[in-house]
């Protein structure tokens, strides 16, 4: 059975757009069961209709408190049996007992080069710092938010007159490279979570995980 996988966002979606156009072309040997958004209008869940993709929405405003959302999501999700959960700019900070739940199969991307700037406003605080480089990093989930062991970063370059917008800009068109290659690891059995390692065909990776420059390995 193909490496079932269920992806969650908050928003436009782009990085599942990757995951979609990736498998179009036979690049994730993975089949995605379903897209589960927290916000019910999010351009993403468009994305997955038009992919025939199943969709679900789950209104964290609709919930009394953050364990009640945690529990319900569980419940959802664990109603598609997956064997990856990808966080693709989902906005929400998962509980402990959520992300134990899921340890070793919930992968996220976060905008920067980890462990620099965990959180939010990442390029603006690339370019604050008069960093040279920006980037982002695909990372395995655990309970320390943006925290847990990288898997693959990209760097980009950080321009002169560079706004927050066009490195962002910039900085997805790499997240749409390295995530579905992150999956696609995953699904092959390449990319297991030991402890609090990621590792690689059996060794561990780098401490800001593997770095892309572009050619797979
Ligand atoms: C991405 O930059 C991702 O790194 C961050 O949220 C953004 C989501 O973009 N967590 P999209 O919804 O996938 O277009």
């Amino acid at each position: 059975m193909p490496c079932k996988i269920v992806i969650l966002i908050s928003g436009s979606g782009s990085n599942l757009q990757a995951f979609i156009d990736a498998a179009a072309k036979g690049e994730l040997p993975a089949s995605i069961a379903a897209v589960i958004s927290n916000r019910p209008l999010a351009k993403g869940l468009d994305r997955a209709r038009e992919a025939g993709i199943a969709t679900a929405a789950l209104d964290h405003t609709t919930f009394e408190s953050r364990d009640a959302f945690d529990a319900a999501l569980l419940e959802l999700i664990d109603g598609y049996q997956p064997d990856l959960v990808i966080l693709a700019g989902f906005m929400r900070i998962l509980g402990a007992d959520f992300v134990r739940h899921f340890r070793g199969r919930m992968l996220n991307i976060h905008p920067s080069l980890l462990p620099k700037y965990p959180g939010l406003n990442t390029h603006q605080r690339a370019i604050d710092a008069g960093d040279a480089e920006a980037g982002a990093t695909v990372h395995f989930v655990t309970e320390e938010l943006d925290g847990g062991p990288p898997v693959i970063h990209a760097r980009v370059p950080v321009e002169p007159g560079d706004t927050a917008e066009l490195l962002a800009s910039r900085v997805l068109e790499q997240e749409h490279r390295i995530y579905p290659l992150a999956a696609q690891w995953f699904a092959q059995g390449r990319l297991v979570l030991n402890g609090n390692r990621a590792e690689f065909d059996g060794k561990a990776l780098p401490a800001s995980g593997y770095s892309f420059n572009g050619a797979t390995v």
